[in-house]
């Protein structure tokens, strides 16, 4: 990992600590659907509170009108997170709305800042609400790996004008646990690619086929890459356009296609479906999940493989029925003695339908950054640390 300045070379007692931590978690009807991103956080934050620092957390949560007031768009208010955030940590949290032009503790633990992304010029990186951001505080921490990608005012501008910037314990161990995949990875390097499109994963699957040893494809991505081979695949959900994309970067890398597949000639629960042969799939047939040969053969490529990289589900493993695939693939990691990384989209869970949360050696709490992560893309968030 490129050297920067950690909070753990810092001397942080009594000094405002301003962390920008991912606290954008899943709302369904106002609740937390997955309180998974707030866990990953609690390390930092206990951390900074039992050396006595000022704790100040800032975050942003979905997507909300910039420049509106949050009164106008109460559905992305921090409000849930801060009352969890209380509960966990049995410590005071304050949520705070009118923080830009300064803020103090009152009787509290830790300021939480209301959602950032309502501030004018967040996404823009605004250079003076960067520099009220980092008025905020003595040290910034870094500690948002999932909005590295992002160079935004709080994410990357903050970076820049705070007094001292660092990184994150949480920030520190996401990119360390990469690191052992692109760095020195021990050998044979497997990457699991699934999901719907092609298209949206070229430039994972073109970087990665230029770095690991081997790519199983699974989901939509398989289906384009079997028409690129010159198999039939019905009505699948495949991507016509990309078939010459596909098939450049089969010449690059070894990409393990599915050798049997399960078919059916509807999507949906009550579907009745089929074991094929690839070679015998028809005109009628939607391939909606991998069959118990390739199952079989994924196995044994987990079982031989040293580092293990995944993103993404191997069929449609929201109906139970077209899970078997990404289920059994859960399983054979679990088995496994490799180092193991899963991140980004729908991957957790797909983890978790296969039971397979514990046999995971690193979950990212990244979407989007983990994804540009394995494209070999400079993460803004991580870059604006080290000049520091
Ligand atoms: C994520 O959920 O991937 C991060 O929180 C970034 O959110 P964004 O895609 O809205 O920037």
């Amino acid at each position: 990992m490129t050297k920067m300045i950690s909070i753990f070379d810092l001397e942080i007692s009594n000094k405002r600590v301003l962390i920008r931590q991912d606290l954008n978690v899943p709302l369904k009807e106002g609740s937390i659907a997955s309180e998974a991103r707030i866990k990953a956080c609690l390390p930092t934050i206990e951390y900074a509170i039992e050396r006595k620092a000022k704790v100040i957390l800032m975050s942003h949560l979905g997507r909300p009108k910039e420049g509106a007031p949050i009164e106008s768009q109460k559905q992305f208010s921090l409000s849930p997170v801060a009352k969890r955030l209380a509960e966990l940590t049995s410590l005071k949290v304050r949520l705070e709305s009118n923080y830009l032009n300064g803020c103090d503790f009152l009787n509290d633990d830790i300021l939480l800042l209301e959602n950032v992304r309502v501030n004018s010029g967040e996404t823009a990186n605004d250079e003076s609400l960067a520099r009220k951001l980092a008025a905020l505080c003595d040290i910034f921490v870094m500690d948002a790996f999932a909005t590295s990608h992002r160079a935004h005012a709080s994410t990357q501008g903050v970076a820049k004008y705070s007094p001292v910037a660092c990184a994150g314990p949480l920030l520190l161990k996401e990119l360390r646990a990469l690191d052992k995949v692109f760095l020195s990875p021990k050998r044979p390097l497997l990457a699991i690619i699934g999901g719907s499109k092609v298209s949206t994963k070229l430039n994972v699957l073109t970087s990665l086929s230029r770095k690991v040893d081997l790519i199983i494809v699974g989901g939509g991505i398989a289906n384009t890459f079997l028409a690129a081979a010159g198999k039939n695949v019905g009505k699948s959900l495949h991507e016509p356009r990309m078939i010459d994309i596909a098939k450049e970067i089969m010449e690059h890398g070894r990409i393990v296609l599915p050798v049997d597949v399960v078919v059916s000639s509807e999507v949906n629960e009550a579907a009745e479906s089929k074991i094929k042969r690839v070679d015998a799939v028809s005109e009628e047939d939607h391939i909606l999940d991998i069959g118990p040969l390739s199952i079989s053969r994924n196995r044994e490529l987990v079982s031989d493989a040293k580092t293990i990289v995944w993103n993404g589900p191997l069929g449609v493993f929201e109906i139970s029925q077209f899970s078997t695939g990404t289920r059994e693939l859960g399983k054979s990691i679990k088995q496994s003695n490799a180092f193991s990384i899963a991140g980004g989209g729908d991957t957790i869970s797909a983890i978790e339908i296969s039971d397979a949360l514990d046999g995971i050696s690193y979950i990212s709490t990244g979407g989007g950054a983990f994804l540009e992560t394995l494209e070999g893309k400079t993460l803004p968030g991580v870059s604006a640390l080290l000049g520091k």
